[in-house]
């Protein structure tokens, strides 16, 4: 990691590990040099841009010199109005009613570490030496507009980060229309992208398609990062695979309304740029006032998505999840939604507590329906008080009930939210998002409390920290159920209203850094109906996420998978839950159930009482299992090795522990064939020159043994038989994997390295 500037040449060669980014100071202007694999310094490296005279309708900013103009040179930051006609990084309103301006480069200074960004999530580092940060400083004299983008670079990571800091200093004020995170321009366009897209109950469904002549726009303008589409684009080479070729990733660290955008232009260059979505968005800057965006995490690996992943999951793991459960191994828990949905009281949760400790289960959540008078989901939000009726003993009560089972409890609420039904909205109706005068608008019969407010976040803070405090709560699972309508504060004036959507994220995120640090205690996971705030922004505060109301086996390996593409495995909330499924009416077997949910958080959301002896017997066995794997999954290297997204929807992946000594392999086969090929499964990520013993699970290996995989039967504790294969042989021969019998069949199995 270094930084490396040239003053004279105006260069800059930021490398972090594996990868160098570059620009040159050209008239001024901060123009894009490159960013890709490592090179070593070289002042030669000043003359990447190819500056000529194109035509006319490409003017030129010095008339002295027609080899520039701003709509061909390769930028950092690009302005409007002065000759880039391509997307701008950033639209403003000058006091004037103008809205030009022209940032030039006026300085630069470089610290060891990095900096916290005021009041928003970010990746951070815990000592100095593990990153370098660069301030680019740009001024437009005219009007006093500053801008400061930040640059870090990483020692242990091929990942840069970038944010840009807007500061006004002229007379009276301006707007702020759009202000990206930030912008590249690569040279070509010969790159297809990567997205992920998705719906409720169908989230991160990988897309990868051709860049054309045009833009291509991914956004959300929902209030929240979304379902629809994750605040993520990835750029990728054409022949790059899971496992080889140029791969560029960017990474939102936002939870609100986003942009990503790539634009191939008339010369085929392509511009990229991310931020918080410039719709419905605007923010005044009166003299000495200033804006900080949010930041983007740019990866770049030559080794495939898989080896962008892995830098993202290494480093979201480790230096943006935080608190005292970063580290720590997540508990097994047994949550109540799907069991019994609203209709419970407090002997039927400890009924479930009770059959769920024997089998080994940490912690139990209670989840919607314990307060107000909730027995549906059209009242009751707001209202964060215990239902007496279905939990008699409060909820202090009831924790002890499940503690004497030696079992954590945990807790759901929805704070966000206000349903019209309910004493907090009588008392303050109007602490909601509402145009006065209108509708206002319901979505699950419920509205979006204004947390763009402090008054609003203050009262939350007080009222979860009551809540929090008032029982043995060790995990609090934080919802958010709807997307946001009328979004207009009745506290901002009418110039301010157009900085709602932002203002209620960094309520939130104040909201969440108070309670987290006033609770450090207590295991956040998140949650918008499953995954429809699944972003960097979320994981910064809560550690893991419901990754989706989806809990088919089935339906769960396309979106584990489309999820691990950014966020490791230890973010992934994954439940055993009953069949036949209450999404798509699918049955699979519990074994294959547990399977798939054994590559994240584990978890089972089912009514135990209900299960046969036989299945709790399994449950008991996938439990134990899951304990011995569960630092493999959460804090291991993860592999993709068969995707669900192409052929015959096989899925398999596996994770490996850093010295390569464990590994933990899934494989999943989603329909039987009639009469196929062999097939066989390869393995990544070992060491090629050791030895590993397979030490349980079921499977064939060709040659050495003729163990059958009836998938139905196979359980983690029938041991394989103790067979010690090489790495090179697992991973270039593989183990058969088409004696699995039926669809819907599942193999684990656990590798350990030997002498
Ligand atoms: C949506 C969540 O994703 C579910 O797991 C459950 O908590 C419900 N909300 C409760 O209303």
């Amino acid at each position: 990691m270094n930084i490396h500037v040239d003053e004279t040449l105006g260069l800059f060669h930021l490398q972090s590990k594996d990868s160098s980014y570059l620009f040159q100071i050209i008239e001024g202007y901060p123009a894009h040099l490159y960013w890709g694999a490592q090179l070593n310094h070289d002042t030669s490296l000043a003359h990447i841009v190819e500056l000529r005279e194109r035509c006319s309708f490409s003017p030129n900013p010095v008339p002295a010199n027609r080899n520039i103009s701003l709509d061909t040179l390769p930028q950092e930051y690009p302005q409007y109005g002065t000759s880039d006609f391509r997307q701008p990084a950033y639209q403003v309103k000058l006091e004037d009613g103008s809205r030009i301006t022209e940032l030039k480069y006026s300085g630069y200074r470089i610290a060891m570490g990095k900096p916290k960004l005021t009041g928003l999530p970010a990746v951070y580092t815990e000592a100095d030496e593990e990153a370098t940060t660069l301030y680019l400083e740009l001024k437009d004299d005219y009007s006093g507009l500053k801008v400061t983008l930040l640059y870090t670079v990483f020692a242990n990571h091929s990942a840069i980060t970038r944010s840009t800091f807007f500061e006004y200093e002229g007379s009276g004020s301006i707007q702020l229309d759009e202000a990206m995170s930030a912008s590249i321009d690569f040279s070509d366009s010969q790159y297809e992208a990567l997205y992920l897209p998705g719906a409720w109950v169908r989230e991160r469904h990988i897309q990868r398609r051709e860049l054309g002549s045009g833009a291509l726009r991914l956004e959300s303008r929902r209030g929240s990062s979304s379902h629809q589409m994750n605040p993520f684009l990835a750029l990728l080479r054409p022949d790059a695979t899971e496992d080889v070729g140029d791969v560029y990733g960017f990474s939102l660290v936002y939870s609100g309304n986003f942009v990503a955008q790539a634009e191939v232009e008339q010369f085929g260059q392509t511009r990229v740029s991310i931020g918080i979505n410039p719709f419905d968005f605007s923010w005044q800057l009166a003299s000495g006032e200033s804006f900080q965006t949010p930041e983007v995490v740019m990866v770049y690996s030559d080794q495939g998505l898989g080896g962008m992943s892995r830098t993202y999951h290494r480093l979201y793991r480790t230096r943006l999840c935080s608190g005292n459960h970063r580290d720590e191994v997540r508990p097994i828990l047994i949550n109540n939604w799907e069991a019994t949905y609203f209709n419970f009281d407090a002997d039927k949760i400890e009924a479930i507590a009770e059959a769920a400790s024997p089998l080994g289960i940490e912690l139990f959540v209670l989840d919607d329906g314990w307060f107000g008078k909730r027995d549906n989901d059209d009242s009751s939000l707001g209202d964060w008080f215990e239902d007496r009726r279905k939990l008699p003993g409060g909820l202090a009560d009831l924790a002890k009930r499940v503690n004497d089972k030696g079992m954590q409890f945990g807790l759901w609420v929805e704070p966000e939210m206000v349903s019209p039904e309910s004493e907090l909205y009588r008392q303050h109706p109007d602490w909601c998002l509402h145009a006065e005068g209108r509708r206002r608008t319901e979505g699950r019969s419920q509205l979006v409390l204004d947390l763009s407010r402090k008054d609003v976040c203050d009262y939350l803070y007080d009222t979860l920290s009551a809540v929090f405090s008032s029982a043995p709560i060790t995990y609090v699972k934080w919802d958010m159920n709807r997307n946001m309508t009328e979004v207009t504060s009745a506290s901002a004036s009418r110039e301010h209203q157009k900085e709602t959507a932002h203002r209620y994220m960094l309520g939130l995120y104040d909201l969440l850094e108070r309670l987290t640090t006033s609770f450090p205690h207590i295991l956040f996971e998140s949650c918008s109906g499953g995954g429809g705030r699944f972003d960097p922004g979320m994981l910064y505060y809560m550690p893991q996420t419901w990754t989706s109301d989806d809990t088919d086996a089935i339906e769960r390996l396309a979106i584990q998978y489309g999820t691990s593409i950014v966020y490791p495995a230890s973010t992934m909330g994954a439940h055993v839950s009953n069949v036949p499924n209450h999404q798509v009416h699918r049955i699979t077997s519990l074994t294959m159930r547990g399977d798939v949910a054994m590559s994240g958080n584990f978890g089972y959301e089912l009514d135990l009482t209900a299960l046969s002896a036989e299945d709790q017997a399994l449950a008991a066995r996938q439990v134990a299992q899951y304990k011995e794997i569960r630092s493999l999954v959460q804090q291991g290297d993860m592999h993709r090795l068969l995707s669900p997204f192409e052929g015959r929807g096989s899925t398999a992946w596996m994770f490996v522990n850093e010295d390569q000594t464990e590994a933990f392999v899934a494989f999943f086969r989603v329909l039987a064939e009639a009469n196929g090929p062999i097939r066989r499964l390869t393995l990544k990520g070992l060491n090629p020159n050791k030895k590993y013993r397979l030490e349980s699970g079921v499977a064939h290996i060709p040659a050495d043994s003729t163990t059958d995989a009836g998938s139905e039967t196979a359980t983690f504790t029938e041991a394989f038989g103790g067979q010690s294969f090489g790495g090179d042989q697992l991973m270039r021969i593989g183990l058969v994997t088409s004696d699995l019998q039926g669809d819907f069949a599942s193999l684990t199995f656990r590798l350990r390295a030997v002498e």
